[in-house]
C-alpha cells in the first residue's frame, strides 16, 4: 500500500502521526507539499511534483491549511480524477469550510444546528435578527481561516458596528443564535469511516467564551449518550467527510452541532484521550484503497 499524506511537512504533529501510523500498518508513505505538486489536464490527468512525474499511489490524506485552499483543493480534486481515493474529497472539504454550506447540508438531513440567518447587507441582517431570538448572537465569518473568526454581540449596537466592520471588509457573515449552554463545555467527536473514534469535552479557561484549543481550553475524554453519537456520525455523513471533528454544545433541548471541521488537529484528541487516533484515519484511508481499486493512472 501506497499512501500520500498532503500537507505542509512531518514538522506538524498530526502528518507525523499519520506517516507513523501508515509505517506501522506496513504501507509506504510520502509526504507531498501541495503547492509542489503541478497538475496536468490533457485526455487524462496527470500530476508532478516539482517537475517530476509522480508515481501511483494507492491513496491520498489531504491536509490542507485554509489558507491555501484554492489551490490545495484543486491538486486533492485532480487525484480524484486519477482514480485515487482521497480521505477527505475535495467536495466535502470545501462544504465543510463553507459555514452556510455546512449548515444548509445539516439542517436539510435533520441534524440539529443553532438557529442562522445569512444576508448580503447590514440593514437586512438587522432586520432578520429577531428571527434567531434577538441579541446575543454570534457573529460568524462565513469562511474563517485560521484566525478566529467568531464575535459575540450582545447588544444591538455592538452587532450593528461588528456588522459593518466585516461587511466592509468584504467578508460574507452568518448571525447565529448565542445557544444557552446546559453545561459549560463544548463536545467535539472525532469521526472516521461513520464511526466516532473519540469524544471530548472542551471547557473554556475561566472568563472565556470561546472553547478552542488553541485558546486555551481544556480538553478530556468523556462518553456520550449513543442518541449523541449518532448526530455526529450523522453530521459527517451529510457533509460527505470521512474525516471529521464534529462540534456541538449542549442545550436543553438537546445536543445541537455548530462547526465540522474537515482536517482536525490530533494532538489534543489523543492526549485527552490517551489513544491513537492517526491509526483509524489511516486504517479507513486503507479501506477504501481496497474497494475502489485505483484505475490504471497515466504512465
Ligand atoms: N451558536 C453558538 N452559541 C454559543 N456558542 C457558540 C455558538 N457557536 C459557536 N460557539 C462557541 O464559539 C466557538 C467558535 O465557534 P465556531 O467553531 O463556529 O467558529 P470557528 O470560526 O470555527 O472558530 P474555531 O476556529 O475557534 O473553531 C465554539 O468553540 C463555541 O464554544
Ligand atoms: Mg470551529
Amino acid at each position: 500500500m501506497h499512501v500520500t499524506l498532503l500537507s505542509r511537512g512531518l514538522s506538524i504533529y498530526t502528518t507525523r502521526r499519520l506517516a507513523q501510523a501508515a509505517r506501522l500498518r506496513g504501507a509506504r508513505v510520502r509526504v507531498l507539499d501541495p503547492l509542489g505538486v503541478e497538475m496536468h489536464l490533457d485526455d487524462r490527468p496527470a500530476a508532478f511534483y516539482r517537475q517530476r512525474k509522480l508515481p501511483p499511489t494507492d491513496v491520498v490524506v489531504p491536509r490542507i491549511a485554509p489558507s491555501i485552499q484554492a489551490y490545495g483543493l484543486a491538486v486533492v480534486n485532480h487525484f480524484g480524477m486519477m482514480g485515487v481515493p482521497t480521505l477527505n474529497d475535495a467536495t466535502a472539504i470545501a462544504s465543510s469550510r463553507n459555514k452556510m454550506r455546512s449548515l444548509q447540508l445539516l439542517a436539510a438531513s435533520g441534524v440539529p444546528v443553532p438557529a442562522t440567518v445569512m444576508a448580503a447587507t447590514a440593514s437586512d441582517l438587522r432586520e432578520m435578527v429577531e428571527l434567531v431570538g434577538g441579541v446575543p448572537v454570534l457573529i460568524k465569518l462565513l469562511t474563517p481561516a485560521e484566525r478566529p473568526g467568531v464575535m459575540v454581540c450582545e447588544s444591538l449596537q455592538s452587532m450593528e458596528a461588528a456588522m459593518e466592520a466585516v461587511l466592509s471588509m468584504g467578508h460574507n457573515l452568518l448571525v447565529q443564535r448565542y445557544v444557552r449552554r446546559r453545561r459549560e463545555r463544548d463536545l467535539r467527536a472525532l469521526v472516521v469511516g461513520g464511526r466516532a473514534v473519540a469524544w471530548v469535552e472542551r471547557r473554556p479557561r475561566p472568563g472565556r467564551l470561546l472553547h478552542t484549543r488553541a485558546r486555551g481550553a481544556q480538553l478530556k475524554a468523556v462518553k456520550v449518550p449513543a442518541a449523541v453519537d449518532r448526530i455526529a456520525v450523522e453530521a459527517a455523513r451529510v457533509v460527505g467527510l470521512e474525516v471529521a471533528a464534529v462540534d456541538l454544545i449542549e442545550t436543553h433541548g438537546g445536543p445541537m452541532v455548530f462547526d465540522v471541521n474537515s482536517s482536525p488537529g490530533l494532538k489534543g484528541l489523543e492526549r485527552a484521550t490517551g489513544k491513537d487516533l492517526a491509526l483509524p484515519i489511516i486504517g479507513r484511508a486503507e479501506e477504501l484503497a481496497r474497494s475502489q481499486p485505483r484505475r490504471k493512472q497515466a504512465p
